[in-house]
C-alpha cells in the first residue's frame, strides 16, 4: 500500500452516549484543525467501554451510533481521516496479546489511572485483567497504526508515555531485519542522488566525529522528504544511529488543551456530575439549562456587585462572545448594572446558533442510517489495512510465521 509522506495522528474515544459541548469545544474542534493537516485516524474505543461496562455491555451499542453521528455533525470527515470501530479491526486484539508477553506487570499496576479509577469508581469490580490491561490495549491501537502524535487529555498522558515504554522494549527485543542494508540503500535511492550522498556524509560526520550539528541537519533533511514511506523513514532513521531499524515508532503525546467551558455547576463539564448541555440538546432546554444556570452566589440581588472570575456563566463568555460583549459582563457585573438574566441572553443566543446546524447534520444521519454505517464500513476496512500490514511485521519479526 503507498503511504504517503504525512505523519500519522491518531486519537480514540470511548463510546459514553451522546457528546456535549466540552467534547465539542475540548477535542472535536481539535481533531477538526488535525485532520486538515495530518493523515488522522479516529475510532470508537468500544472495547475499553467494555473494561468497566462489562456487566451490561448493552448500553455500549446505541452510544457507538450516537457518537460517531456527532463526529459527523460537527464536521469530522469522513474524507480526511478514518473513522472506525475498534471491535472491527481484531488485529488490535492481536498485537495487545503479543505486546502482553513481554511487559512487566509492575508497568500496568504504576500507571496512576488503574488506582484512581478504581477508587473512583467504587459501584465497579474493576480488579479485572482486562482493565490492568486497559493502557496496554491503547498502546496497540496506537502502535499498530505507527502513529506519531496522539491528541489526548492530561489524564491520558501517562498511557501514551506507557505506550513509549512498550515500542522502546519491542524494537530491543525484535527490531532487527535481516535485509536492513539493502532497504537502506533502496530507501536512499528515493531521495535522489544528490540528497542521498549529503545525508551519508551527515551520517559519517556524526558517526565518527559526534558532531550533534550533523546528526540535526540530517534529521531535518529527512524529515523533509516528501516521498518516504513510515517504514523506510525508522529504517533511514535508524540508520543514522546505527541501531538498525525501530518496527514501531515513539509515539508522542499531542496535549489537548482542556476546554475552558465549565459545566452547568462550576465544576468540569461532564456527564457524571450531570451538568452538560448535550451537542444535540432541544432548543428549549438548552435555554432552560442556561437561564437556572449557577452564577456568582455573592449576587443575590441585581444590585449586589459580582465577581465574573466566581461565576461559571463568564466561561461560557470566554468560549462564546466576543471581547466587547465581555467588557459589557465585566462592567455590568462588578458595578451591579446588569442582571444575570442579561448575561445570559447573549450566550443562549450564541449557543443555540451553534448548535442548529449540527442538529440538522445529526437529523440527517439519524435519517438515513446506512450512510453512517457505510461512512464506518470504509473507514474499518481501510484502518485494517495498515493494521494487517503492520501485524505481519510484528509476526515476522518475532518469527511467528511458520506457513
Ligand atoms: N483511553 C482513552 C480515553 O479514555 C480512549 C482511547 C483508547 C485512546 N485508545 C486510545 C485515546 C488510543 C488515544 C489513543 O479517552
Ligand atoms: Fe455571572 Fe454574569 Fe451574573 Fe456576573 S452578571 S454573576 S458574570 S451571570
Amino acid at each position: 500500500m503507498a503511504s504517503s509522506g504525512k505523519q500519522r495522528v491518531l486519537s480514540g474515544m470511548r463510546p459514553t452516549g451522546q457528546l456535549h459541548l466540552g467534547h465539542y469545544h475540548g477535542v472535536l474542534k481539535n481533531w477538526i484543525e488535525l485532520q486538515k493537516e495530518y493523515e488522522c485516524f479516529f475510532f470508537v474505543a468500544d472495547w475499553h467501554a467494555l473494561t468497566t461496562e462489562y456487566e451490561d455491555p448493552t448500553i455500549i451499542e446505541k452510544s457507538v451510533w450516537d457518537m460517531v453521528i456527532d463526529w459527523l455533525a460537527v464536521g469530522v470527515n469522513p474524507g480526511a481521516a478514518k473513522l472506525f470501530i475498534q471491535s472491527r479491526v481484531p488485529e488490535h486484539a492481536e498485537l495487545h496479546l503479543l505486546l502482553s508477553m513481554s511487559t512487566p506487570l509492575s508497568w500496568l499496576e504504576r500507571v496512576p489511572s488503574y488506582k484512581d479509577q478504581q477508587e473512583k469508581l467504587t459501584n465497579k469490580d474493576l480488579t479485572t485483567y482486562g482493565f490492568l490491561g486497559y493502557p496496554l490495549l491503547q498502546t496497540a491501537d496506537i502502535i499498530i497504526y505507527k502513529a506519531g502524535h496522539v491528541p489526548v487529555g492530561e489524564d491520558q498522558v501517562a498511557h501514551v508515555e506507557l505506550a513509549r515504554e512498550v515500542v522502546r522494549r519491542f524494537n530491543n527485543l525484535y527490531g532487527k531485519e535481516p535485509d536492513f542494508e539493502d532497504k537502506v540503500e533502496a530507501a536512499l535511492k528515493k531521495m535522489g542522488k544528490k540528497n542521498a550522498k549529503l545525508y551519508k556524509n551527515l551520517r559519517k560526520s556524526y558517526q565518527e566525529q559526534g558532531d550533534i550539528q550533523s546528526l540535526e541537519k540530517a534529521k531535518a533533511l529527512l524529515e523533509s522528504q516528501q516521498n518516504i514511506s513510515i517504514g523506510d523513514r525508522e529504517r533511514l532513521s535508524g540508520f543514522l544511529d546505527g541501531l538498525g531499524k525501530a518496527i514501531f515508532p515513539e509515539p508522542q503525546a499531542l496535549l489537548t488543551p482542556a476546554s475552558k467551558l465549565l459545566g452547568l455547576d462550576g465544576q468540569k463539564m461532564s456527564k457524571s456530575y450531570g451538568n452538560t448541555i448535550s451537542l444535540r440538546e432541544n432548543p428549549a432546554v438548552v435555554e432552560e439549562k442556561l437561564r437556572t444556570m449557577q452564577t456568582d452566589p455573592a449576587r443575590v440581588r441585581k444590585t449586589d456587585p459580582g465577581e465574573p472570575s466566581k461565576c461559571p456563566v463568564w466561561s461560557f463568555h470566554q468560549v462564546y462572545t466576543d471581547e466587547s460583549t465581555r467588557e459589557w459582563v465585566v462592567d455590568g457585573c462588578t458595578n451591579a448594572r446588569i442582571g444575570c438574566i442579561d448575561c445570559k441572553k447573549p450566550l443562549i443566543d450564541a449557543v443555540l446558533k451553534e448548535q442548529s446546524p449540527i442538529r440538522e447534520r445529526a437529523e440527517e444521519y439519524m435519517n438515513d442510517p446506512e450512510t453512517v454505517r457505510g461512512i464506518i464500513a470504509d473507514g474499518c476496512e481501510a484502518a485494517r489495512d495498515v493494521a494487517r500490514e503492520t501485524l505481519e511485521e510484528v509476526r515476522d519479526a518475532m518469527h511467528l510465521v511458520y506457513r
